[in-house]
């Protein structure tokens, strides 16, 4: 078992933190606040946003979730995202993406003021974290570090390799492992020989969103796994990217699903709504 990466261990070591923190702040007379939007009834969705909320009341952050009809107009969601940018008891902002697709996505995510953009998400915060400027960590990205940390695994001059391009995981993920001095590699559908290069991968990093897309026969012996992958199997239940029974026979570490990445990308969240409380005070 000692080769699990458990998110769930490792998150509530953040949690602890941002917990006190949130306390000393409360000191100054600072309540941090994070403000959830949620647009229809998309059932994974919903349980996302349950878990970002009960995460923010284990760490005393207060909660604000604004449910809003699946046929709402791109302008009243501009709207509503205006008038949480002005507002000043509202430290952190967060859209659960997908949106209808009557809403322009991008429009949406640039929207939110870069101070509050707690996701990391708009091409603001994008920008500064590829040119290495303190910013908002990209949560999944920030939270895959951090496991790899708490374990003590250096990615120093690893190669490590990402399967995946998305603007949420794959790219921002590429530049944090890149500022740890790592040798990065993307992979994604279009890439030939895609076994050439995760069997290459000192970490591999599974972002595909395809249930048992990573086998034994693709991963190196004594490399690590991260899976990322959210995926509902036949009988309805979660799991990754990767063949977990067999590519931990291998792996020297892996990440379980549930259990491993996703507890690491709500306790970012946290992290970086405290910290955009703290920006906004100018502590
Ligand atoms: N949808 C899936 N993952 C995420 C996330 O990390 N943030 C937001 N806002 N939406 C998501």
């Amino acid at each position: 078992m000692d080769r699990i990466l458990n998110g769930k261990e490792a998150s509530k070591k953040v949690k602890e933190r941002v917990k006190k923190e949130v306390e000393i702040l409360k000191e100054k007379k600072i309540e941090v606040c994070l403000a959830v939007i949620l647009v229809g009834k998309d059932k994974a969705s919903a349980i996302y946003v349950k878990n970002k909320q009960k995460a923010c009341e284990e760490t005393g952050i207060i909660s604000k979730t604004i449910e809003l009809d699946e046929n709402i107009k791109e302008k009243e969601l501009l709207d509503i995202i205006d008038n949480l940018n002005k507002d000043k008891k509202v430290n952190g902002i967060l859209v659960q993406l997908p949106l209808p697709q009557q809403i322009d996505e991008k429009k949406v995510i640039d929207r939110i003021d870069d101070l509050k953009d707690v996701d990391c998400f708009n091409v603001k915060n994008i920008g500064k974290l590829v040119v290495g400027e303190n910013c908002f960590l990209p949560c999944t990205p920030a939270g895959i570090i951090e496991l790899l940390e708490q374990k003590k695994i250096d990615i120093k001059g690893k190669h490590c390799v990402i399967v995946g391009r998305s603007n949420i995981v794959g790219k921002p993920l590429a530049f944090l492992m890149l500022q740890k001095d790592a040798t990065v590699s993307i992979c994604h559908s279009k890439t030939s020989n895609l076994e050439f290069f995760t069997k290459s991968a000192d970490i591999l990093v599974a972002a595909v969103g395809k249930e048992n897309f990573i086998t034994k026969d693709m991963v190196k012996k004594g490399a690590i796994i991260i899976d990322v992958g959210i995926n509902r199997n036949k009988e309805g239940k979660i799991c990754g990217d990767v063949k977990f029974d067999e590519v931990f026979e291998v792996a020297e570490f892996i990440t379980p699903v549930p259990g491993g990445v996703g507890p690491m990308t709500i306790a970012t969240l946290l992290k970086n709504t405290v910290f955009a409380a703290k920006i906004q005070n100018k502590l």
